[in-house]
């Protein structure tokens, strides 16, 4: 989950290197480290702690190169410390490594070094990689970077350098994402595209088992034969704007304030755009079945998309958290589409899902933010949300844009299905276009919810609660809220409270009501007076609310809408309560504890 990137080129590497950590910390924030090549041979510093002390450090003790590699950690073997920070050196200091992914046969290829005199400093997984290539160096890097990954069981994307051949950084991996960027000056590698934004959009997108042979003036590429391949330049369409914080405090805010423009950009690639062809494409009436499989909030999208789903099409939709799904012996054959829903396109329980339905032979559908990541790439169809790079690791826009395009999947599917009109099917359509100023509408009053969100930081839990839709949408309300504000938060169907959880409601709880179902506003509102009546405060959301605000009630209105998309418009009232409870306790919103914004681990 780490972010690694190297530079070769004629400027000094640090800041480059530093400028793309920056960029890249969002992936991980427990360490940071780089190591730059010259004549002098490897210059090396890292530290625990945030990109911040790693620059006042390297002021303190500068080094210079015009190649080099840095890391950003999120750490899985060995504690967050300075040791076992990123870059790693053999013992000889001949070769430097990054790493992001896990070796799962480190302990072996560890102890056979031990017994073979080599002497490990830190407790990562990462280190052996430093110390095999270093072991099995033959005199030509590429030759030993294929021997070495070949040793290695588990993920790895991996930049090295070779104090032997000085002038090469050597890119190659297996799982986990890499990406080579060429600009003028020099040429890059890095985990993802904003990194290298600021110097070039052009980049070549790296396979498993390819290996990438950098210089300052050239990008070769090889397989594990050592045989040369050729690959495809990419212009990427994101923009450097779109990657920077452009005055907000935090980049999470920028996402919710963006999301009336990446709705719109979504909702037209999807009718009329690439989208719409790969959808034209998908011949629904083959499958008997729909699985919706993802991880935290995609799988979230994929609760409100399976009420959409079922109402229009009425097909039997089941949703599977990706991280249970191969565990659980599921009943998918290739009758089932199964549909695979992820911002990064890189988290390892969605991979494993989706090759786990592909091994049974289901057609797998995904939808991505990140084009040319692994689930993009391996899937059998893919489309894409029109999000552009999501820097927070609470997610926003992506999810935003995901819902939209489920909900279009779902309409183009009821149509080829007949079950409904074109002219269903056009106020539908419509239903959806207006989506984009109705969430612009709710961004204007942003400084009420930000108001009301001020009273509420001193809870120690807050209930989420909806019936039908509104509940699905309530789970991702109560994610965003714990996830960036570390307030214990559950969501529940307002049905279910009286089954257990009103037992924890008394006085000093919050509960959130979400109400954009008419049909079910007794229902939910007699959930509300259940919840008042011991002890709590209520937020109640939605377009249906009847109720006038009172001492222990607050009402948030939102536009009327379809109840079927109107998730759309209740969520941005949900992350925005949630960034404002969490501005208030002053919190690293962008990087919140313990997380990293795409999780490319088991
Ligand atoms: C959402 O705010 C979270 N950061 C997290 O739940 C995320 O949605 C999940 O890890 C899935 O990521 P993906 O969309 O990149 O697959
Ligand atoms: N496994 C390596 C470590 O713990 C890399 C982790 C990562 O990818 O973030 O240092």
């Amino acid at each position: 989950m780490c972010g690694i990137i190297g530079y070769v080129g004629m400027e000094n590497a640090v800041p480059v290197i530093l400028d793309g950590l920056k960029r890249l910390e969002y992936r991980g924030y427990d360490s940071a480290g780089i190591a730059v090549l010259n004549e002098q041979g490897f210059g090396v510093v890292k530290q625990k702690g945030r990109l911040s002390s790693l620059e006042k450090l390297i002021d303190q003790h500068p080094i210079d190169g015009v190649i080099g590699i840095g890391h950003t950690r999120w750490a899985t073997h060995g504690e967050p410390s300075d040791i076992n920070s990123h870059p790693h050196l053999g013992s000889q200091h001949r070769i430097a490594i990054v790493h992001n992914g896990i070796i799962e046969n480190y302990q072996q290829i560890k102890e056979r070094l031990q017994q073979k005199g080599i002497s490990f400093v830190s407790q990562t997984d990462s280190e052996v990689i430093a110390q095999l290539a270093e072991y099995y160096y033959t005199g030509n890097i590429v030759e030993t970077v294929i021997k070495t990954a070949n040793a290695l069981e588990g993920s790895f994307a991996l930049g090295i350098m070779s104090l032997d051949e000085p002038e090469k950084l050597i890119a190659v991996k297996q799982d986990n994402p890499l990406i080579i960027g060429v600009a003028e000056h020099g040429n890059f590698i890095a985990s993802d595209v904003p990194a290298i934004l600021a110097h070039t959009n052009k980049v070549y997108y790296l396979n498993d088992k390819e290996i990438a042979v950098l210089t300052g003036s050239t990008v070769e590429f090889f397989n594990m034969d050592g045989e040369p391949l050729h690959k495809e330049l990419e212009v990427v369409n994101w923009s450097l704007d779109s990657a920077e914080k452009g005055g907000y405090e935090h980049f999470m805010l920028k996402e919710i304030m963006e999301q009336p423009k990446i709705l719109q950009d979504t909702i037209h690639s999807a009718l009329s755009g690439d989208n719409a062809k790969i959808i034209e494409s998908l011949d629904i009436a083959k499958y008997k079945k729909i699985v919706i499989t993802a991880c935290g909030s995609a799988y979230n999208a994929g609760m409100v998309a399976r009420y959409v789903f079922e109402q229009l099409c009425r097909v039997s939709v089941e949703v599977e958290l990706a991280s249970e799904f191969r565990y659980k012996d599921p009943i998918i054959d290739r009758d089932t589409l199964v549909i695979l829903v992820s911002q990064s396109g890189e988290t390892a329980d969605t991979i494993a899902a989706m090759r786990e339905a592909k091994r049974r032979g289901a057609v797998t559908l995904s939808i991505i933010n990140v084009v040319g990541s692994t689930i993009a790439k391996e899937a059998d169809n893919t489309i894409y949300t029109m999000a552009g790079p999501e820097i927070a690791v609470a997610t926003t826009k992506a999810f935003s844009a995901q819902l939209v395009l489920l909900y279009l999947l779902a309409i183009a599917f009821a149509r080829k299905l007949g079950r409904i009109s074109p002219e269903v099917e056009a106020k539908l359509v419509a239903d959806i276009k207006s989506i984009p100023n109705k969430a612009a509408e709710i961004l204007e009053r942003v400084d009420s919810i930000q108001k009301y969100a001020a009273s509420c930081v001193g809870y120690k839990s807050i209930f989420f609660i909806g019936r039908n839709i509104d509940y699905a949408i309530a789970l991702e309300g109560s994610l965003k809220l714990k996830e960036i504000s570390y307030i214990h938060s559950e969501a529940y169907a307002g049905g279910e409270l009286k089954h257990g959880t009103i037992s924890l409601i008394e006085d000093n709880t919050m509960v959130v009501a979400i109400s954009c179902c008419e049909r079910l506003y007794e229902k939910i509102y007699s959930n509300v007076e259940q919840v008042i009546s011991r002890g709590a405060k209520v937020l109640m959301i939605g377009n249906c609310i009847k109720a006038a605000p009172g001492e222990k009630l607050e009402v948030i209105k939102i536009p009327a809408i379809n109840e079927l998309f109107s998730p759309s418009l209740s969520v941005i009232v949900l992350q925005l309560f949630a960034y404002y409870v969490a501005a208030n306790k002053g919190l690293d919103i962008d990087k919140p504890r313990n997380l990293a914004k795409s999780v490319t681990v088991e």
